[in-house]
Formats: C-alpha cells, sequence, structure tokens
C-alpha cells in the first residue's frame, strides 16, 4: 500500500457539524524504534504492547466554516485553553493535510485529557496524536460511508504516525508492530498493524507497573533522538539488530519462552540507552534511581525464581513488565522494596490493552 491511497476520493456526503470522542491508548515498546528519516519513515521495524489505563481521551467538534483557505482549530488540555500545545498540533495538521483535505472546510475545537499526570515523564504524544487521528477517521467516515473498518484503522495509525511514529502503534492491541519486516506478514513502514500470529497465553494480560522515577520534562526531546542515529557509528548495525530482534521475538511471542522474552526485552532497552551515550552530543537518561530499580528487579527474579523484567524509555523512569500470574507477588515486592526509588513513591499499575475505543 502506498501513501497515494490515504488520498480520499470526493465527498459523498456532507455534514454541517459533528463531535467525535475516542480513547486511545499509550504502548511501550519491546524492540525500539530509534532512527528514522523523512517523512517519519523507521529505519528499523518495532514493536510494541498496548498499554489500557494510561489513555488520552479527545473529542473534536468540527463546524463547518465558510472560507477553506487556512487550518483554525482551538486546543483546550484538561478544560484550559493550551497556547503552548497549539505548535505541535499545527504541525501535525499541516503533515496530515494532503489526506485529509477535510479539515480546510472545519473549524476544530479539541478537546484533550490524559488518565496520567501530565508532568509523569510518561510521553503522551502517542495516545495524544493517535485520538486526534481517530477523530479525524470519524470525520471521513461520515463524508466518505464507504470506508471499511481495516482501513479506518490503517489510515489512523498512517496519520499518527506523521505525528509521532510510536502514535502509529496506538491504535490497536495488544501488541502492534510498525516498520516493515520480511518476517511480519502485513506490516509496512507506513501503519503500524496488529501482530498478526497467534501469541501464548503467557503473554495474555501481561502488567506493565511504570516507575515514575523522573517526572521533569524529557532532557532529550525525541526529534533530537532519533537525530543523533545519523552519523551514529554504531547505527547500521543496531537497525539489523532491532530487526533480528524483532524476528527472534516473534517466534518468542508464539512459543511462550518466557526466559527467551527477559532476556531480549531487557537488551533492547539497554541497547537503547547504549545508543544515547554512543551518539555525539551523548547523553545519560538514566538516573541513580533507575539503576538502583534495575539492580533490585535483577536479585528479586534470582531469589524468587521470578520471570519479571524490565524496559525503559527514552527517560529515567523504569517499566517493570511481568506475567498475569505473578501480579500478586509482584506488586506487593514493588510496594515494598520499589516505589521508595520513585518520586513521591509514585507509580502506575498497567495491563496490556486492545486499542482505541469510540466513546
Ligand atoms: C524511545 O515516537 O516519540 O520511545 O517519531 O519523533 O515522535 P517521533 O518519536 P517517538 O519516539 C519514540 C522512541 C522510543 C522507542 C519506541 O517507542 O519505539
Amino acid at each position: 500500500m502506498s501513501a497515494a491511497q490515504f488520498i480520499p476520493k470526493k465527498n459523498t456526503n456532507s455534514v454541517e457539524k459533528v463531535s467525535f470522542k475516542w480513547q486511545t491508548p499509550s504502548n511501550i515498546a519491546l524492540v525500539k524504534y530509534w532512527g528514522k528519516s523523512n517523512p517519519q519513515i523507521p529505519k528499523n521495524a518495532s514493536i510494541s504492547f498496548t498499554l489500557k489505563n494510561c489513555h488520552t481521551i479527545t473529542t473534536i467538534e468540527f463546524s463547518k466554516k465558510e472560507t477553506s483557505t487556512d487550518v483554525e482549530f482551538d486546543l483546550f488540555f484538561e478544560g484550559k485553553k493550551k497556547e503552548e500545545f497549539k505548535p505541535k498540533i499545527a504541525e501535525f495538521f499541516k503533515r496530515v493535510a494532503e489526506y485529509c483535505p477535510y479539515i480546510f472546510d472545519y473549524r476544530m475545537t479539541i478537546h484533550s485529557e490524559n488518565s496520567f499526570p501530565h508532568s509523569s515523564g510518561i510521553a503522551s504524544s502517542a495516545s495524544g496524536l493517535s485520538a486526534i487521528a481517530m477523530c479525524l477517521m470519524s470525520l471521513e467516515n461520515v463524508l466518505n460511508s464507504d470506508l471499511t473498518q481495516e482501513f479506518i484503522s490503517k489510515k489512523a495509525s498512517f496519520l499518527a504516525r506523521l505525528g509521532s511514529g510510536s502514535a502509529s502503534r496506538s491504535v490497536e492491541g495488544p501488541l502492534v508492530v510498525w516498520g516493515n519486516h520480511p518476517k511480519i506478514e502485513g506490516s509496512s513502514d507506513l501503519f503500524g498493524v496488529q501482530f498478526p500470529y497467534k501469541v501464548h497465553s503467557v503473554f495474555e494480560n501481561y502488567q506493565d507497573a511504570i516507575l515514575l522515577v523522573d517526572k521533569g520534562e524529557k532532557q532529550v526531546s525525541s526529534t533530537v533522538g532519533h537525530n543523533l542515529m545519523q552519523n551514529h557509528p554504531y547505527a547500521e548495525n543496531r537497525f539489523v539488530q532491532a530487526n533480528d530482534n524483532l524476528a527472534k521475538l516473534s517466534k518468542i511471542l508464539q512459543n511462550g519462552d518466557i526466559k527467551a522474552f527477559v532476556n531480549l526485552v531487557e537488551s533492547e532497552a539497554l541497547t537503547l540507552h547504549a545508543m544515547m551515550m554512543t551518539s555525539n552530543p551523548y547523553f545519560i537518561l538514566m538516573k541513580p534511581n533507575t539503576l538502583e530499580i534495575i539492580n533490585k528487579i535483577w536479585e528479586y527474579r534470582e531469589e524468587n525464581n521470578s520471570n519479571i523484567c524490565f524496559t525503559l524509555d527514552a527517560g529515567a523512569n523504569v517499566h517493570v513488565l511481568y506475567p498475569e500470574k505473578e501480579k500478586e507477588k509482584v506488586n506487593q515486592f514493588i510496594d515494598n522494596q520499589l516505589s521508595k526509588y520513585c518520586q513521591k513513591n509514585h507509580y502506575i499499575c498497567d495491563t496490556v490493552g486492545f486499542g482505541a475505543k469510540k466513546l
């Protein structure tokens, strides 16, 4: 499928005023996306668990306007007008305009809220942009009523990707692959697809406790981060390794080899951070408490013959991953031994989820 397929034909219907409300999830990558080329094409394929509790709820009211020269919108975040968030969304609309020409015909009022605190260090761009993408697709579906559900999901992911790469993985669930990969049927650089093979039951309802080690603003924006992979001495090997890891993880997810899962997921997290440490400029995004937590997880795993493991985003927070079967014991361990390393003892218990929901 090429990008041109997402340029809509002439509208078959018209509407004056309409509003849509969507809840879309955050996601956590197991094989990481780090490195891209224009326009938002990943250097390697990635895969993530879709989350359930960490989500964005967005309503967009579309009102037909007289002239259709500019994109016009108001943005409210948690009930308050947020001028400072507008440039990012304006840039998003610019990138998708060719594929959603109808945005010029309507004034849009956007109301958005997250289930997680804004300053938690949890990236809201994935859930935030996929929510807007779903609202745009709901309008497109009214204007062209012959769209299939499959097309709507694909195009929503395609639009979300143009805003933020990882947002392409926040439309469906429980596992989404983004990036063309020879071993994943249907995979594409243009949009995320649901992992197409049967997943072993040990990965059902997988748990993710997000330990909020550092709630501050991101030290390295993702755009800067991805750019660090240009001219990075290890970049080409990393992209090959990530694709190999995805092939391995695909098998692991099907055969339920949880020890191999733990090893691969932790190695991916540390490799992501190794890439940041070995770029120029270089960054250390882990904090002392990130390392304390990692060491405690390793100790606990050893002593309890557990399958707990961790992954990291481009920041200091730790995602603790574990099977549902271990939930009770691991939650106690987190509460007793890990929460003290979190800012204000704050952590969020989440579970793998199923993607965007219309409200
Ligand atoms: C480390 O999707 O935030 O979380 O495409 O520039 O918006 P942009 O980047 P973004 O990058 C996410 C990087 C990551 C790994 C991942 O989610 O795969």
